[in-house]
Formats: structure tokens, C-alpha cells, sequence
């Protein structure tokens, strides 16, 4: 039921952890779940030069996680904002549709953490 880009994120989620000195920080909970998302990004001139996430949550919010980890690191922050959660799903080859409310917390938790720092760098 889960294609093979989705069980390999599960199983070897990509950038797993924290950044203690995060430039910005997300955090998204899945009202419908109650699993949690946070997310840490590092900004360098207006690009996202690292993430990482910590996620505690189904197979599918985990592989979401891991994915758009990978699919931000390297972005110019406009780009990286503009992501949806049907892209990550996308990316993923995938994903049930019972289970596309968990691609919510990647897109969320990544606009939060992008908020975040701008808060942060007018401050
Ligand atoms: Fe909660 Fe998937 S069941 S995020």
C-alpha cells in the first residue's frame, strides 16, 4: 500500500535530529492524529542550508518529514515556501489517501519554521 519511496524514508529517514543554533524553528501538530512535526531550518542569504526534523508520528509523517528535508536543503527560502503538501506526496510516489492528511505537517511545520526566522532576523 505504501510505495518504495515511502517505506525507504521510513525506514532511513534522511536528516533526523536537531540544530541547536536554528535560524528557524516549526512546529505543526495533525489535529485529526495528534502526531507532532518540528522542524529546524538554518538560513544563509535568503537559502536554506540545512534541516532537520524531529517527528513523532505515523510511517507516512515520518517519510514526509525525511522528504522535504531533502527537498528544501539548498532552496532560496521563496522557493522552499512555495511547496505544497501535494508536491512532498508527489515526490514520495504517493501516498494512500487515507493518508494524505499527513503530508500536512511537512508543508505546515516548514511555512511555520520560514515565519520563524523572518520574526527573527527583523527582531
Ligand atoms: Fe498522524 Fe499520519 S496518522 S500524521
Amino acid at each position: 500500500m505504501y510505495s518504495k519511496e515511502v517505506m525507504d524514508h521510513f525506514m532511513n529517514p534522511r536528516n533526523v535530529g536537531e540544530i541547536p543554533d536554528a535560524d528557524g524553528v516549526g512546529v505543526e501538530g495533525n489535529p485529526t492524529c495528534g502526531d507532532v512535526m518540528k522542524l529546524f531550518i538554518k538560513v544563509e542569504d535568503d537559502r536554506i542550508v540545512d534541516a532537520k526534523f524531529q517527528t513523532f508520528g505515523c510511517g507516512a509523517a515520518i517519510a514526509v518529514s525525511s522528504m522535504i528535508t531533502e527537498m528544501i536543503k539548498g532552496k532560496p527560502l521563496e522557493e522552499a515556501e512555495a511547496i505544497s503538501k501535494e508536491q512532498v506526496a508527489k515526490q514520495l510516489g504517493g501516498l494512500p489517501p487515507q493518508k494524505m492528511h499527513c503530508s500536512n505537517l511537512g508543508a505546515d511545520a516548514l511555512k511555520k519554521a520560514i515565519e520563524d526566522y523572518r520574526k527573527k532576523a527583523k527582531a
